[in-house]
C-alpha cells in the first residue's frame, strides 16, 4: 500500500509539473499556466483563389492542471475538426459573438490521455494578418503574392493558437502553394519535400514572430549567413542596397553578443506592407521604399535586426512592455548606425528621431506618453507611437550618459544573456537595472528618477539633448532662405538625405508666406524633390507642399498612394490633404480608389482618420 501510494504520488509529480507564474495579458484568453502549447506544427495549403490557407495546426501540450481545458486564441477562423493524437474528437466551446479587440476565445475540453491537439481549419479571406496581393500589386505585375503580418496580435487570425507574447513555442510548418510561387517563412531552416516547403524554428518564439509570405521570390547571397529576398523585378536593387548586411550582424555581435539565429535574411516585399520593415526572426520583413538607392534608408535594417537581441531573444511579456522591444531596439539601432557610419550619422538619426518625438508627444494624451503604459481594453496597436521607441531609447541614453558607456555595454549583454529566450516585463527590467546598475551606486541613482521614466507623462527634463553639427550647416541655410535668399544660392552641396529631411522640416515649419506655393516651386525647380526616389524626403515634401497649396505635386501624391501602403506615411498624407480646400471630399475620393490595396492595419487606421465606413 505504501509503495503503491509513493508510485501514485511520484507519478502524478511526473504528469502534472509545477505551475509557472501567471502572467496577466489583457490581449489574449490563453491561460498558459494552466495548459500551454510548447510546439506548434502547422500544415497548409494556400488557395490564391479564395485568398484562404487551409490545414492543421497541431499543439503539442504541457497540462499544469489535469482538469484545465486547453483555451487558445482565434479570429476569424472556420473550424473543421478537432482531435487529440489518437484521433478522438474533441469539443470545443466557443462564444458566439467575438471580443471586438481579443476575437474569439477557444475552449477545447481535453482528456486526461490528451497530450496533442490538432485543429483542422481554414482561414477567412479577409484574415487581418493576411495580405493577398492581385499581380497588378507586385513589382512583376504577373503573380499573386501573399504575405502575413502577426504582430501584436493578428497571428490568431491565421492560426489557432495561444497568442501571448509570453507564450513562446517552438514551431515547424509545411506549406503548399501554386507552382511558380514559392513560400518563404521567419525559420532558419528551409527545405522542401516534393512540391510542400518546409520549415522549423528549434529555438522558441513568441507567436506575433511566425510570418509566411509566398510569391515568385528569388535571393540573392551577400555572406555566407546572410542573403536578400525579393520579387525577380527587385533583387538587383534590393542587393546592391542593402549589401552592408553582414557587416552590421558583425557589428552587432561585437557590440551585445552572438546572433543565435543561426541565418539573417531581408525579405523586401512589395510596396504595400503596412510597416517600414517587421523583426521576423531570420527573415526581417521590409518595405520596398527603404531602397532609396544611397543606403541612406539602411537604419530600418539595422532596427529590425537588432530586434533579433530586444524582442526577438528577450521579449516584451505584455504589451505594456512593448518598449522593452522597441525602445531597447532604437538604442541599439544607434549604436550599429554609430558602428558602422560614424558619430555625425548617428547624431542627426537621434536629433530627427527626437524631433518627432517632441510633435507627436503634443498631439498624445497623458497616459499615452508613458512607457509602462496601460492598454487593457485597447487595441496594442494604439501603444505603437513614438512613445515607447523614441523615449525609450532616450531613457537607455540616459543611463548610459550616468554609468558610461562600457558598463552600460556590460549591463546590456548581461540582459541578453541572463534573459535568453524569455519574456520579460517591464517590474522584470527595473529590479534587474537596480541590481546591476543602480543599488551600489547612490551617486548614480540619485541622478535619475527610474519611476518617473517609466511610470510618468512626458519627457523627464533630464532626458539627453542631442545635437548636431551637420544640422546646425543646415539650419544656417535654413535661415538664409527663409530671409530669401534664391534656393539656387543655398550651400547644399555634398548633402545627405538626414540634412534634407531636416531643411524640409524648417521648411514646414516656416510660415505660410515664407512657404508660398511660388516659393516651393522655386525650391522645387531647384532641388527636384517631387521627383525624389527617396521615400522618407518625398513623404516630407509632399506632406508641406499639399499643406501650403503648392498643386504642382497633386499627381505625384496621388501616386504614391496609389501604391505604398506603408501606414507611416500614409497617415500625414491624408492628413495633409484633409486639411486643405475641400480637404474631406478629396482625401475620399483618393482613398476609395486606395483602400483596397491597403493592408488591414493600415486600413484601420485610416478608415477612423477619415470617418469611413466599408
Ligand atoms: N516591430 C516593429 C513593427 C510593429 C510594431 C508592427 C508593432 C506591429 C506592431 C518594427 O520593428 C518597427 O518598429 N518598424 C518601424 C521601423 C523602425 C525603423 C522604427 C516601422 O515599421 O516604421
Ligand atoms: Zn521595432
Amino acid at each position: 500500500m505504501r509503495v503503491l501510494f509513493a508510485c501514485s504520488l511520484l507519478c502524478a509529480c511526473a504528469t502534472v509539473p509545477p505551475r509557472p507564474p501567471a502572467i496577466d495579458d489583457p490581449h489574449s484568453f490563453a491561460r498558459p499556466y494552466e495548459v500551454r502549447s510548447t510546439h506548434l506544427d502547422l500544415d497548409l495549403t494556400l488557395d490564391f483563389d479564395r485568398h484562404v490557407a487551409r490545414g492543421t495546426a497541431t499543439h503539442l501540450l504541457e497540462r499544469f492542471d489535469a482538469t484545465a481545458p486547453f483555451v487558445l486564441d482565434s479570429d476569424g477562423l472556420n473550424l473543421i475538426a478537432i482531435a487529440d493524437q489518437d484521433g478522438n474528437e474533441l469539443t470545443c466551446e466557443r462564444p458566439t459573438t467575438p471580443d471586438p479587440v481579443r476575437g474569439t476565445r477557444l475552449q477545447i475540453r481535453l482528456l486526461p490521455t490528451t497530450k496533442r491537439v490538432s485543429i483542422t481549419y481554414e482561414t477567412a479571406p479577409d484574415a487581418e494578418a493576411m495580405q493577398w496581393l492581385d499581380p497588378e500589386q507586385t513589382a512583376g505585375g504577373e503573380r499573386p503574392f501573399l504575405f502575413t503580418q502577426g504582430q501584436a496580435i493578428l497571428t490568431r487570425s491565421w492560426i489557432p493558437l495561444q497568442d501571448s507574447p509570453a507564450v513562446r513555442i517552438t514551431w515547424s510548418a509545411r506549406i503548399r502553394a501554386p507552382q511558380g510561387l514559392l513560400p518563404v517563412m521567419s525559420a532558419g531552416e528551409r527545405g522542401h519535400d516534393g512540391d510542400t516547403a518546409t520549415f522549423r524554428m528549434d529555438r522558441p518564439v513568441p507567436p506575433y514572430l511566425i510570418a509566411l509570405a509566398c510569391g515568385d521570390l528569388v535571393s540573392r547571397d551577400i555572406s555566407a549567413r546572410c542573403a536578400v529576398w525579393a520579387e525577380p523585378a527587385t533583387i538587383d536593387l534590393a542587393a546592391r542596397e542593402l549589401s552592408d548586411m553582414e557587416h552590421m550582424v558583425a557589428a552587432c555581435e561585437q557590440l551585445f553578443g552572438p546572433y543565435r539565429w543561426g541565418r539573417y535574411d531581408v525579405l523586401v516585399l512589395p510596396p504595400s506592407f503596412p510597416f517600414g520593415g517587421m523583426e521576423n526572426p531570420c527573415l526581417t520583413f521590409a518595405t520596398p521604399t527603404i531602397l532609396a538607392g544611397d543606403k541612406s534608408l539602411v537604419s530600418l535594417i539595422a532596427h529590425e535586426l537588432s530586434h533579433s537581441w530586444s524582442g526577438n531573444l528577450v521579449t516584451n511579456a505584455t504589451w505594456r512592455d512593448f518598449w522593452l522591444n522597441e525602445g531597447f531596439t532604437v538604442y541599439l539601432e544607434n549604436r550599429i548606425m554609430e558602428h558602422l557610419y560614424g558619430r555625425d550619422r548617428a547624431a542627426m538619426e537621434i536629433v530627427l528621431g527626437m524631433q518627432e518625438l517632441g510633435a507627436e508627444m503634443k498631439t498624445l494624451p497623458a497616459g499615452d506618453q508613458v512607457l509602462h503604459i496601460d492598454l487593457s481594453g485597447r487595441n496594442p496597436d494604439d501603444g505603437m507611437t513614438g512613445v515607447p521607441y523614441q523615449k525609450g531609447a532616450a531613457f537607455l541614453r540616459r543611463l548610459e550618459q550616468i554609468v558610461g558607456r562600457p558598463a552600460m555595454d556590460a549591463f546590456l549583454r548581461q540582459w541578453f544573456d541572463e534573459h535568453a529566450f524569455q519574456s520579460v516585463t517591464t517590474a522584470t527590467f527595473l529590479a534587474f537595472l537596480d541590481q546591476r546598475l543602480l543599488r551600489d551606486h547612490p551617486e548614480r541613482r540619485a541622478q535619475i528618477d527610474v519611476e518617473r521614466w517609466v511610470g510618468a507623462a512626458g519627457l523627464p527634463i533630464d532626458a539627453p539633448v542631442p545635437d548636431s553639427v551637420l544640422f546646425a550647416a543646415v539650419d544656417a541655410e535654413l535661415a538664409q532662405w527663409r530671409n530669401g535668399t534664391p534656393p539656387a544660392s543655398l550651400a547644399t552641396a555634398g548633402w545627405v538625405s538626414q540634412q534634407w529631411q531636416r531643411f524640409l522640416s524648417g521648411v514646414a515649419d516656416a510660415d505660410a508666406a515664407a512657404a508660398s506655393p511660388s516659393r516651393l516651386a522655386e525650391l522645387d525647380d531647384a532641388f527636384a524633390f517631387t521627383r525624389s526616389g527617396n521615400s522618407e524626403i518625398l513623404t516630407a515634401w509632399l506632406v508641406l507642399a499639399t499643406r501650403n497649396g503648392y498643386h504642382a505635386v497633386d499627381r505625384r501624391l496621388e501616386l504614391f498612394l496609389m501604391t505604398v501602403g506603408r501606414r507611416k506615411f500614409l497617415k500625414p498624407l491624408y492628413e495633409a490633404v484633409l486639411a486643405g480646400a475641400d480637404g474631406k471630399a478629396r482625401a475620399l475620393a483618393i482613398y476609395r480608389k486606395a483602400r483596397p490595396r491597403y493592408h488591414a492595419v493600415s486600413q484601420r487606421t485610416l478608415d477612423a482618420m477619415l470617418g469611413y465606413t466599408p
